[in-house]
């Protein structure tokens, strides 16, 4: 009996299979049959479907306006957070002091140490750089917090005597922490959910201090966290530190996002003491901005539905660093396919998710080389393609140039929303402020064609006259360094 099952089993298995043998090669029918048949056809579609002309840019900036409005007038009013900070002062330049930051947010974290000297700036600063094994991404709250809090110790055990921490006074950390985190004060506040190809379930809904200190305690580590920020909220920090006119701080990096100082008079959701400074910081979590406006693709809705957070992150997933080189693997993959772009076969390498990463995109895009030798050996290095023609090099770096032009053009869009939300698109009392955007990020730092992109769009965006008013600057390290000025600000010692 048991037997027959099997068989019947094994024929039936054997019917599917035939039958979705006839299906491919239906599809393969179909797809021959379509308008979309050669490869400049699939580029010229993805150019159209990934198109963003001023108007449309426009209506995106004004849809992250009104949704800005919404997630500000109560918690879940929008898919934007508009995360309350607890931030109400920025540093000052009077902070003093050894204080330590710790950045956890991508595949590495950073530790580091200041010695801040007042008006006199940052004295000494000193870091260190680990990566986190893949494992521990997906793993246990424990193990994380461990490893990093085992790294942490032998960063303090290596502080030397330049540092003048006073003895008997415990050590204190900023703890940047780049994911959506609901506070609840300075230093205390619970994951809302992962991004960025973290997925530890059970960290969900638990105070992230919380979770590092009992680890710290675990490593005998004697040191207290006195602020918890998102990066943004630390490239602001640090941004302002250096600029008085900072006032808005954009990520873009494996993930993206971006925090600004609010009146607290625009934040109907906050119920607690008006702040002295009138100001809170909002973290937007932009990254999960949607709208009906944006020209999403078939690639990005594959993409994100195989994702590890479906229907989240969309606008994340359009502009970031983590997605970008991914979505030129899935044209490509589509055009191997249907219209034979590498050949006969398709290329194995290429199925694998996110094989292709933003930098290696970049530097494909980056290649200035008449034969386009650089795309050569990336397709050979990565994809293990070899021979590819010179058109066919062509191809890719258009479609490196579409999808990294809709995502720096997008980007634009989401900082003149920001504008326009605090009036800074205009003339305020006769005049028209200065505004200074503190960037970070690899992907703004290292992809200069997006870079520049974003930078020319902006001001095509503000026109001209307010174009001299509005400036990006980039705070490397503004994250760690603006988490440990935090720290400094809401220390137990002052
Ligand atoms: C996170 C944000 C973070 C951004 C940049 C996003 O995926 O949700 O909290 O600021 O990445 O690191």
């Amino acid at each position: 009996m048991g037997k027959k099952v099997t068989v019947g089993a094994a024929v039936i298995g054997g019917a599917a299979v035939c039958a979705a043998a006839a299906f491919i090669v239906r599809c393969r029918m179909q797809q021959n049959s379509n308008p979309v048949s050669k490869s400049g056809d699939i580029v010229k579609e993805l150019e159209e479907h990934c198109a963003t002309p001023v108007s449309k840019l426009k209506q995106i900036a004004d849809a992250m306006t009104v949704e800005m409005h919404a997630g500000l007038a109560s918690e879940g009013g929008s898919k934007l957070k508009m995360l309350i900070t607890y931030v109400d002062n920025l540093p000052t330049r009077d902070e003093q002091g050894v204080y330590y930051a710790l950045d956890l947010g991508g595949t590495n974290f950073r530790v580091l140490r200041v010695q801040l000297a007042g008006k006199s700036g940052i004295e000494y600063k000193e870091f260190a750089e680990v990566s986190i094994p893949p494992q521990l991404m997906v793993g246990t709250p424990e193990a994380l917090f461990d490893y990093i809090a085992a790294e942490l110790n032998k960063f303090i055990s290596s502080e030397s005597e330049k540092f003048r921490h006073p003895s008997g006074r415990q050590r204190e950390l900023g703890f940047t922490f780049s994911f959506p985190v609901l506070q609840l004060s300075i230093d205390s506040g619970t994951l809302i959910r992962w991004t960025k190809g973290f997925s530890i379930q059970d960290m969900v809904g638990r105070d992230v201090v919380a979770e590092l200190t009992k680890a710290m305690d675990r490593q005998g580590v004697d040191m207290r966290v006195s602020a918890l920020v998102n990066d943004t909220v630390g490239t602001l920090a640090g941004g302002k530190y250096d600029n008085k006119d900072v006032a808005v701080a954009v990520i873009l990096g494996t993930g993206s996002n971006a925090a600004y100082v609010e009146r607290a008079q625009a934040i109907p959701k906050w119920h607690g003491p008006h702040p002295k400074s009138g100001e809170m910081v909002i973290n937007m979590e932009w990254g999960n901005f949607k709208s009906s406006h944006l020209p999403l693709t078939e690639y990005d809705n594959t993409l994100d539905a195989e994702s590890l957070n479906p229907g989240e992150q969309i606008f994340e997933k359009m502009i970031s660093g983590m997605y970008l080189g991914e979505l030129l693997r899935r044209v490509l993959y589509r055009m191997a396919n249907e219209v034979a772009l590498f050949g006969d076969t398709v290329p194995p390498k290429l199925k694998t998710h996110f094989i292709l990463r933003t930098p290696e995109m970049s530097a494909m895009h980056h290649d200035t080389s008449p034969d386009l030798n650089v795309v050569g050996d990336k397709l050979k290095d990565i994809l293990e393609i070899s021979n590819t023609s010179l058109s066919t090099r062509k191809t890719v770096v258009e479609i490196c140039n579409i999808l990294a032009t809709r995502g720096a053009r997008l980007a634009a869009a989401g900082i003149l929303g920001i504008l326009k939300k605090t009036g800074r698109d205009s003339f305020r009392d006769g005049e028209l402020p200065n505004t200074v955007i503190a960037m970070d990020g690899g992907l703004y730092e290292h992809y200069s064609e997006y870079r520049n992109c974003l930078e020319n769009t902006l001001n095509e965006l503000v026109g001209e006259k307010l174009a001299k008013h509005v400036k990006l600057i980039l705070s490397n390290d503004g994250s760690g360094i603006g988490a440990a000025l935090l720290a400094a600000c809401h220390s137990q010692y002052i």
